[in-house]
């Protein structure tokens, strides 16, 4: 019952169909929406936008926590909505357009995006587009899935337009922590002592009067894509798991590890998933988005509590969870992105970060973005937030991909994300390197021992072994031949 969930009457009379909330977006308006990871994002709104854009063409600047889900991105970019697109995506369409030069894809840091709203740095938001679970007598709006940019967006748009969730099961209130960092140069410290530290409100405090529209809907976020875990993925929660036992034998951790922070995708889930079958206990996660692993996890009696800006799972697992949310609430919190991915948390709380890349090369930089260094994947996400900052930052990938036409380990990435010095560990189905403390001379030996495809050690190893007797230096590469791998596959097919 919507009437329920919109508290205040005023409100109530600024209800309108999805069509009429679109026709508030103006060309070249900048529009921020909530969404973060497919979860909590503005779904009838932006569809009526692309529908109108159709008929009455129009071109949008469109700012959003992370990925969408509900093919928004896809039907926007067909509709030609999109000119510029920031700052994550994740699906097939849009990144066909942003890798033809057609949309503009600004490829950040999560955790910055509204900072550099908030320093004028980007032009504003004229409207912000935020999902909701409730609104408040007072206006102030309870997210829903995800909280990801949706408050910044709110208190800095000119206008707010709402969609009002009836499907989200209302005991998601009390889940959020609402806190925005005072300005700079003087900030104060964000609080965040540890993973269930809560430092702000449950809603968004918006001002009740630039609400200028409510939709209500009642459509379910999408599932995420994730696939189920293989025998490559077990493999690297395997050698993960080896290398923590090694990191608590030494002393340096206890079995409750520190907080672990997991990136997207099928990987990233399945080796946190591997945790359930592991001798660790009472683990805490601080992360930007909680996957079906969070939930088994938790099941598992393994997970004390999780930190993050969204939740995204699959259709089985979300109907497991959302109904019985009251059953997870007091062990959850979901927190802007801005706080989530804030270095100076992650480097206080001593986060665990588990990303993942497509390819890293022998010296450690990793490329998580673009396919053959020139094509846009999905983007660099939080990995970076996290890895830079983190107390140990790991990175999975499997060793080949397409069927082993692909080696993920090469001489020298063709984009770099994460340079050596924000790398401390590579892990692969074949086993894990520990590059803490080695040099990079040090370090090629180790990561194509112990994570290169065998079908591709003898090629790195000559490689590596040439660099060093004709070229030298601290970091050795031939240059004519760094990109040997990626030529040959561009040529033929395949890096073999
Ligand atoms: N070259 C070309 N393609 C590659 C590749 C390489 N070196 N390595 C992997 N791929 C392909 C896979 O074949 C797969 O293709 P498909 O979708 O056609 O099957 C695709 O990339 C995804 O790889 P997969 O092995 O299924 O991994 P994933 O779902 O775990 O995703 C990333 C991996 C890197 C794409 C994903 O983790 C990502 O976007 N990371 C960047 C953002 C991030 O880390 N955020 C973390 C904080 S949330």
């Amino acid at each position: 019952m919507f009437e329920d969930r919109i508290q205040s009457a005023e409100l109530r009379q600024k209800i309108v169909s999805a069509e009429e909330a679109a026709s508030l977006v103006k060309d070249g308006m900048v529009v921020g929406m909530s969404g973060f990871t497919r979860a909590g994002d503005a779904k009838l709104v932006p569809h009526a936008m692309a529908k109108r854009a159709k008929k009455h063409p129009f071109k949008i600047t469109l700012l959003t926590g992370a990925s969408l889900g509900y093919d928004t991105d896809k039907l926007l970019c067909e509709a030609g909505v999109l000119s510029r697109r920031m700052p994550f995506q994740v699906d097939t369409t849009l990144r066909a357009a942003i890798n033809r030069g057609e949309v503009m894809f600004i490829d950040e840091h999560l955790s910055e995006t509204v900072e550099q709203l908030r320093a004028h740095q980007l032009p504003p938001v004229n409207i912000a587009i935020i999902e909701a679970a409730i609104i408040h007598e007072d206006g102030s709006i309870v997210p829903t899935t995800s909280v990801g940019n949706s408050a910044s967006f709110a208190l800095g748009a000119d206008q707010v337009i709402i969609e009002l969730n009836t499907s989200v099961n209302p005991a998601i209130e009390g889940i959020h922590d609402i806190y925005i960092p005072s300005p700079r140069p003087n900030r104060k410290p964000v609080e965040v002592l540890e993973p269930d530290t809560r430092i702000g409100t449950t809603s968004i405090k918006v001002d009740k009067n630039k609400i200028a529209a409510i939709v209500i809907s009642d459509v379910q976020d999408s599932p995420s894509l994730i696939l189920p875990a293989d025998d490559a993925t077990n493999a690297i929660a395997r050698h993960l798991t080896e290398f923590f036992l090694k990191e608590v034998d030494q002393g340096r951790m206890d079995m409750t590890l520190s907080p672990i922070q997991a990136g997207i995708g099928t990987i990233a889930n399945a080796v946190l998933t591997g945790f359930v079958d592991s001798p660790f206990h009472n683990l805490r996660m601080y992360s930007e988005v909680l996957q079906d692993s969070t939930f088994e996890l938790f099941d598992a009696g393994k997970l004390d509590f999780a930190s993050a800006s969204s939740i995204t799972l699959s259709d089985k697992c979300a109907a497991r969870v959302f109904p019985n949310i009251e059953h997870y609430k007091d062990r959850l919190i979901l927190r802007p992105q801005e706080i989530s991915n804030l270095p100076e948390i992650i480097r206080r709380l001593g986060i665990i970060a588990i990303n993942t890349a497509l390819e890293f090369d022998i010296y450690g930089n990793v490329n998580s973005t673009h396919v053959g260094g020139t094509h846009m994947m999905n983007g660099i996400g939080g990995s970076g937030d996290f890895a830079r900052n983190a107390y140990i930052s790991v990175f999975v990938t499997k060793s080949v991909a397409k069927g082993g036409k692909i080696s993920s380990v090469v001489p020298m990435v063709a984009h770099v994300d994460h340079t050596e010095h924000d790398v401390d560990v590579l892990v692969t189905e074949l086993g894990y390197a520990d590059l803490r403390g080695l040099a990079p001379r040090e370090r090629a030996p180790l990561i194509i021992e112990k994570c290169a495809h065998p079908d591709y050690r003898d090629v790195l190893r000559d490689y590596f072994d040439r660099a060093c007797k004709t070229v030298g230096g601290q970091t050795p590469h031939i240059l004519d031949e760094a990109f040997g791998l990626h030529r040959k596959l561009k040529t033929t097919g395949s890096m073999l």
